[in-house]
């Protein structure tokens, strides 16, 4: 039963995608900032971690205002990570290993260091370069109010006047003007970007924001506003991802979105089979440890993505959400970025009690599995010194939330060596938290009751296991506090959330669980197996 029954085009329906945060996974050269050399250096671990792709966070040129969601040049790799002669053997060195690359496209603004942002500054009101980007004259008698009501998705007010008195709209930090994707010249740029990676051997391509990137010309305030959202899920959307899908199609590459849509009908158009291949599942990611909630959200994405044909994806984490550890251990387990905030307790072996049960769950639902790099070594968030933190959501949020710094810190390879083995010989760009030491790999390597042990062993049996790959999902139980599933007749996943220990039901073999059976061979509480029957 080696590998899927998947045609080799489809590994994307059931891959495990591993999220590399470049600054912070390995530092190759010592300056205090992870780089491809490190990267290349840890393919190795990767390939033992048994992952089918690496989805970096973008690793263009950037002035790093938005941790590289700010690109001043796309067809550059920033110095601090590397060059792109470097990517395309990282690319190469990870496919041998069996590993595809995908990379992160930012299309719905670039960085005030671009050279079209530059441009346009320089050439004034009215001008074509000015055109790229959405210009537009203040409110009040001097211009001196912003254009319109909108708000910044980072806080604060999302427009910035120029000294020319114009202003330019970003929904995201200051430093991120918003491009008009109404101009054939944004499209065209970006379609180019797509071909120069693919032809450099991606396999996939993370799109960021991608649901904000169409904008109402008019632009017009929100209060009161009537009919299609100025600026979120526009239908002119479907027309730029039916062209990037057909030249994804040319060579074989695939999409996953980043797509933030309560409207579960909305969210399935992009997954139609002419536009994205897939989308991250922020609905599985938000809910809280709850075994009826759970349950829902489960069934909700199956549904939703049934009709279009697209498969699912189950995230528990990325750079942007708090560490799954912590935010298990604490009272309430969702997730929102509107409840970020400083000093919230969590009993972090609790969470990672839970985080071992819902790695063993996602790992067994239908679909792709994304897994942000430390998660397999349950890391919890770290709470960065407030002078050391850069992330853009803490300025704007007036300092009052913490923002994703927390869960950006470097990660810890070697326990005897300094700071945690990450590489580098000076102070990294994030501090690493005090405890870190004894989190690192190479103590959990050679730990059977290990996070990274529990990840690979079920990496490495998900691979074989076919079911996983091919059986649809058959509820078992309707127990309160139990999650009983089937996928095909042979095998079956167990979490249980309720505090009595819940029976098994028939099985010729335990495959894993996430903490020890009872005595008496019962599932405890906050605690996933997977059974072969
Ligand atoms: C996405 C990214 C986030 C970034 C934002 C702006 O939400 O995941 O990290 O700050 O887009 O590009």
């Amino acid at each position: 039963m080696e590998g899927s029954q998947l045609a080799a085009d489809d590994w994307w329906r059931s891959a495990v995608i591993y999220q590399v945060y470049v600054r912070s996974f390995a530092d190759g050269d010592g300056d205090g900032t992870g780089d491809l050399t490190g990267v290349r250096s840890r393919l190795p671990y990767l390939a033992e971690l048994g992952v089918d792709a690496l989805w970096f966070t973008p690793w263009y040129l950037s002035p790093m205002a938005d941790g590289g969601y700010d690109v001043a040049d796309y067809r550059a790799i920033d110095p601090a990570f590397g060059n792109l002669a470097e990517a395309e053997k990282l690319i190469a060195e990870a496919r041998e290993a069996g590993i595809r690359t995908i990379i992160d496209i930012v299309p719905n603004h670039v960085s005030d260091q671009h050279v079209w942002f530059k441009a346009a500054l320089a050439a004034g009101p009215g001008s074509p370069e000015r055109e790229l980007f959405h210009f537009r004259p203040g409110r009040g008698a001097h211009g001196e109010l912003p254009p319109n009501d909108w708000e910044s998705e980072f806080g604060g007010v999302p427009w910035t006047r120029v000294e020319d008195g114009e202003w330019y709209l970003h929904l995201f930090a200051t430093e991120q003007p918003d491009l008009n994707w109404a101009h054939p010249a944004v499209r065209q740029e970006h379609e180019d970007v797509l071909r120069f990676w693919f032809e450099r051997g991606v396999a996939g391509v993370r799109i960021d924001s991608a649901a904000l990137v169409a904008k109402d010309p008019a632009l017009p305030d929100l209060e009161g506003h009537q009919g299609p959202h100025p600026y979120v899920d526009r239908d002119e959307l479907h027309d730029i991802y039916r062209r990037w899908r057909a030249i994804a199609d040319e060579f074989g590459g695939i999409f996953v979105g980043e797509v933030w849509l309560p409207d579960a009908e909305r969210f399935a158009r992009y997954l139609r089979p002419d536009e994205l291949h897939t989308a991250f599942n922020f609905t599985f990611l938000s809910c809280p440890w709850d075994s009826a909630l759970l349950r829902r959200a489960i069934d909700d994405t199956l549904a939703e993505h049934a009709p279009v044909g697209a498969p699912a994806t189950w995230v528990l984490c990325n750079h942007d959400i708090t560490r799954t550890v912590t935010r298990y251990g604490r009272e309430d387990t969702g997730f929102a970025f509107t409840a970020k905030a400083f000093g919230v307790p969590s009993d972090l072996e609790l969470g990672t009690r839970r985080a071992r049960a819902a790695a063993l769950l996602s790992l067994a639902l239908p679909g792709s599995v994304y897994l942000y790099q430390g998660e397999e070594l349950g890391l919890p968030e770290a709470d960065v010194p407030l002078d050391r933190i850069q992330d853009p959501m803490y300025f704007r949020s007036q300092e009052r939330a913490p923002g994703r710094d927390g869960c950006r810190t470097p990660l810890p390879w070697a326990t005897g060596e300094p700071f945690a083995g990450f590489g580098s010989t000076v102070e990294p760009w994030l501090p690493l938290p005090a405890d870190w030491p004894s989190r690192a790999a190479d103590l959990q390597e050679r730990d059977p009751g290990s996070m990274l042990a529990l990840y690979r062993e079920a990496l490495r049996q998900r691979r074989s296991l076919t079911a996983l790959h091919t059986e649809p999902l058959r509820w078992l139980s309707e127990e309160p506090g139990l999650l009983l599933f089937a996928r095909g007749d042979h095998l079956v996943c167990a979490v249980n959330f309720a505090e009595h220990p819940a029976q098994l039901p028939a099985h010729t073999e335990v495959l894993l669980t996430s903490c020890p059976l009872d005595a008496d061979g019962r599932l405890p509480r906050d605690t996933a197996v997977w059974l072969a029957l």
